[in-house]
């Protein structure tokens, strides 16, 4: 068996020991949403460093720790800390903890993020429901010998974010009184945020916000069969006219004012996974 495979079967049955059962949905905390870990019960946790052969993560505010609780109910598994390709990691490493899930038996992925806004309707703090994605990474996560045990050669991606956890998203957040955005996310490698004319770019090209993370986790977890549901919150606007001048500590700082309401809408739809 080639030693990637050997790795994440290792790791998963590390998991399965650890934490004794192992929920059907998990949860991959983005850039200032990691709170919602805080109101896991029923909690069991590890460090990613005491996971044998689990890659560790390195960039600031990102903790690295692997959870599984009920979140209002539902059980889940939490992951705190992604490893981005920025940081210098390949696409293997990237992914790796998907695999890992798929192994352990995770069936439906959720994950955050932080994300510049190009659509002109959108605003700082808005929420938006990723419905698609552009992949402009320079690497693809499944190129190389395809590992057929997960998925097949050539992916479909024609429903990459699941239609019906989209639709129950908007669901949830009407019921609530949450107002949520839709569209297309670009992922790029990052580290730099983007000059006018790339924000530009990728308006022409289709896209609605960028971000520096999702698309290869996305990939991965389609390849191995798992639905997948994602949200950006708007940290900061490369809209024509108004490209703001973007740090970390304004995106981490827009990330937590929207975070009541992208844990109300995660609870709703972890709870609802849960039931369907
Ligand atoms: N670009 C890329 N990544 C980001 C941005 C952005 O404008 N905002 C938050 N993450």
């Amino acid at each position: 068996m080639n030693e990637y495979i050997r790795r994440i079967d290792d790791c998963a049955n590390f998991l399965t020991d650890f934490f004794g059962s192992i929920p059907a949905t998990a949860i991959i905390l983005g850039s200032g949403l990691g709170n919602l870990a805080n109101e896991l019960t029923d909690v069991k946790s590890i460090a990613y460093k005491d996971i044998p052969g689990f890659p560790v993560s390195s960039v600031e505010g990102h903790s690295g720790i692997l959870s599984c609780g009920r979140l209002d109910g539902s059980p889940v598994m939490v992951m705190q800390g992604r490893f981005h390709f920025y940081e210098g990691y390949d696409m293997k490493t990237v992914t790796f903890p998907i695999r890992v899930m798929s192994r352990t038996g995770i069936r439906h992925l959720f994950l955050s993020n932080a994300a510049g806004g190009m659509n002109p309707s959108f605003a700082v703090g808005d929420i938006m429901v990723i419905t698609d994605h552009i992949n402009l990474f320079p690497e693809h996560p499944l190129r190389g010998r395809n590992l057929d045990s997960f998925g097949t050669r050539f992916p479909d991606m024609s429903e990459a974010y699941s239609p019906r956890l989209v639709e129950k998203a908007f669901d949830i957040a009407s019921e609530a009184g949450i107002s949520l955005k839709r569209g297309v996310y670009v992922g790029g490698q990052g580290p730099t945020y983007e000059t006018p004319a790339e924000y530009r770019f990728f308006r022409i090209i289709g896209g609605d916000a960028v971000g520096m993370s999702t698309v290869p986790e996305v990939i991965v977890a389609r390849h191995c069969g798992m639905e997948v549901f994602a949200l950006s919150v708007i940290t900061d606007l490369g809209v024509e006219g108004i490209v703001n001048k973007c740090s970390h500590e304004e995106v981490q700082r827009a990330a937590a004012a929207a975070e009541p309401r992208m844990s109300h809408i995660i609870k709703r739809l972890a709870d609802y996974c849960n039931r369907n």
